[in-house]
C-alpha cells in the first residue's frame, strides 16, 4: 500500500525564531492521522527544525541539493550535508527552481540519480504551464518531465521516489486544479510508470497534488483515487491550516 503524504514546502519564508514557533505550534495541534507529515524549511533551518522535532513524528526535508559529491560549488548544499543533518528528504524540480534557477530535466536527473544513489528519498516536481494546459499539451509536457528526469532509474529506485504533481498555474495563484482534472492527471501519470517499468512500481508510488491546496479544498482533492496527499505552499506556514489540510486525507 503506498503512502499517503502531506508535505509543506515553506520555500523562502521563516527566521530561525519563526521557524521554531511554527513547529512548535504545529506539534501541538498534530492530529491523528493516517498520513506521514513532512516539512521543509530553508537549508539554514534545517538543523534547528530537527531538534525541535525530535521525538516527533513529523520529518524534515530540504528543498533542493547539488548534484555533485563535493567541490568548488560556492553557495551550494551536497546530499552528504543534508544527510549529515539527520535530513534524508529532499524536494527536487520543484517550478521554481525551474522558473528562476534555470533548472531544466537533464540537470534534475543528475540530481535524482544522486540523491537515490545516497539513499534519499526524492520529492520530484513536475507540472505543465499554463499556456500548456490551454493548448492541450499537460499530458505531453508531464510525459517528457518524468521520462527525461525519471527514466534512468530502475524499478527499485522507485521506494525512494515520490511524485509531486504542480501545475504551474495552480501555485500561489489561488487557482485550483479541479479534483478531476487533479485525478485525471494522477492517473495519467501511474498508467504512465505502469508502461515504463510495471504495474507494482506505479501502484507503490505515492503521487501528491500541489497548487493552493487550502483547508477549503483540500479533502476533495485527497479523495480522489490516485491523489496520495498534497505538497502544500503557503498553507503549510499557518499551523492551523496546515493541520486542517492533514485532516483531509
Ligand atoms: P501553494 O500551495 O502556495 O500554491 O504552493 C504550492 C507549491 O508550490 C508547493 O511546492
Amino acid at each position: 500500500m503506498r503512502a499517503k503524504i502531506v508535505a509543506g514546502n515553506w520555500k523562502m519564508n521563516k527566521t530561525l525564531q519563526e521557524t521554531e514557533a511554527l513547529l512548535a505550534e504545529l506539534s501541538a495541534m498534530l492530529p491523528d492521522s493516517q498520513a506521514e507529515v513532512i516539512v521543509a524549511p530553508t537549508f539554514v533551518n534545517l538543523q534547528a527544525a530537527q531538534a525541535a522535532l525530535q521525538g516527533s513524528t513529523i520529518q524534515v526535508a530540504a528543498q533542493n541539493m547539488h548534484f555533485a559529491e563535493n567541490g568548488a560549488y560556492t553557495g551550494e548544499i551536497s546530499a552528504d550535508m543534508l544527510l549529515s543533518l539527520g535530513v534524508d528528504i529532499v524536494i527536487l524540480g520543484h517550478s521554481e527552481r525551474r522558473a528562476y534557477f534555470g533548472e531544466d530535466d537533464a540537470l534534475l536527473a543528475k540530481k535524482v540519480k544522486t540523491a537515490i544513489a545516497k539513499g534519499m528519498k526524492t520529492i520530484f516536481c513536475f507540472g505543465e504551464e499554463l499556456e500548456e494546459r490551454k493548448s492541450d499539451k499537460h499530458f505531453e509536457v508531464v510525459e517528457s518531465q518524468l521520462k527525461n528526469a525519471l527514466s534512468d532509474l530502475d524499478a527499485d529506485a522507485w521506494k525512494q521516489v515520490i511524485l509531486a504533481y504542480e501545475p504551474v498555474w495552480a501555485i500561489g495563484t489561488g487557482e485550483t486544479a479541479s479534483p478531476e482534472q487533479a485525478q485525471e492527471m494522477h492517473a495519467f501519470i501511474r498508467k504512465t510508470i505502469a508502461g515504463a517499468y510495471n504495474s507494482t512500481v506505479a501502484d507503490n508510488v505515492s503521487i501528491l497534488y500541489g497548487g493552493s491546496v487550502k483547508p477549503g479544498n483540500a479533502a476533495e482533492i485527497f479523495s480522489k483515487p490516485d491523489v496520495d496527499g498534497g505538497l502544500i505552499g503557503g498553507a503549510s506556514l499557518v499551523a492551523s491550516d496546515f493541520v486542517e489540510i492533514i485532516k483531509g486525507i
